[in-house]
């Protein structure tokens, strides 16, 4: 049996298994307006992507049509149809870290990385990904990687974060950089 690594719960379950665990999930949502976003949220962080299966069962579920939630997907760029890295690095372009040089900082990250955004590295540790403020302006430029936030970066700085995360594959878990 194909056994997948819920991005939740970090457990090792069958992909029948976690379609259920969404079966049970949607229905907790079930004749709640404003249901769409939430529901692909936990089934994106539980799949790490949108597959079409898990799009279908959530149309059927939630009972639209497949249209309107593939729609919702391809508006939303932090939603993904494809597998993505181990590691999510958003940079900020909100205006605060865009004017304390958060443009620079993406770049060095594409150069550091050799991707562009919306993409993943062959390795599949890293995908990269831009955001519009994380709420923490006042810390700005910032990168977020998966949930860990890394305020006041600096584009020479880039290299240092990212191999804190290639150490981890390998090694024992360090301080944040
Ligand atoms: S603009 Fe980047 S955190 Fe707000």
């Amino acid at each position: 049996m194909h056994r997948t690594q819920c991005q939740e719960c970090r457990e090792h379950v069958s992909n029948k298994e976690m379609l259920n665990q969404l079966d049970e999930i949607i229905a907790g949502y079930k004749n709640m307006d404003g249901a769409t976003i939430p529901v692909l949220q936990t089934a994106q962080k539980m799949f790490g992507y949108l597959s079409k299966p898990v799009l279908k069962k959530i149309s059927q579920k939630l009972n639209k049509p497949y249209s309107e939630i593939s729609g919702i997907v391809s508006f939303y760029s932090f939603f993904s149809t494809v597998p993505r890295g181990k590691y999510l690095v958003r940079v900020c372009l909100g205006t605060a870290c865009y004017v304390r040089g958060g443009k620079g900082i993406l770049e060095a990250i594409k150069k550091e990385l050799g991707i562009d955004v919306g993409q993943t590295t062959k390795d599949r540790l890293f995908s990269l990904d831009i955001g519009r403020c994380f709420g923490a302006c006042g810390m700005a430029p910032v990168i977020m990687v998966n949930d860990t936030v890394h305020q006041r970066c600096k584009a020479v700085k880039v290299a240092e974060i990212l191999n804190h995360y290639r150490d981890k594959k390998s090694g024992p878990e360090k301080e944040q950089v």
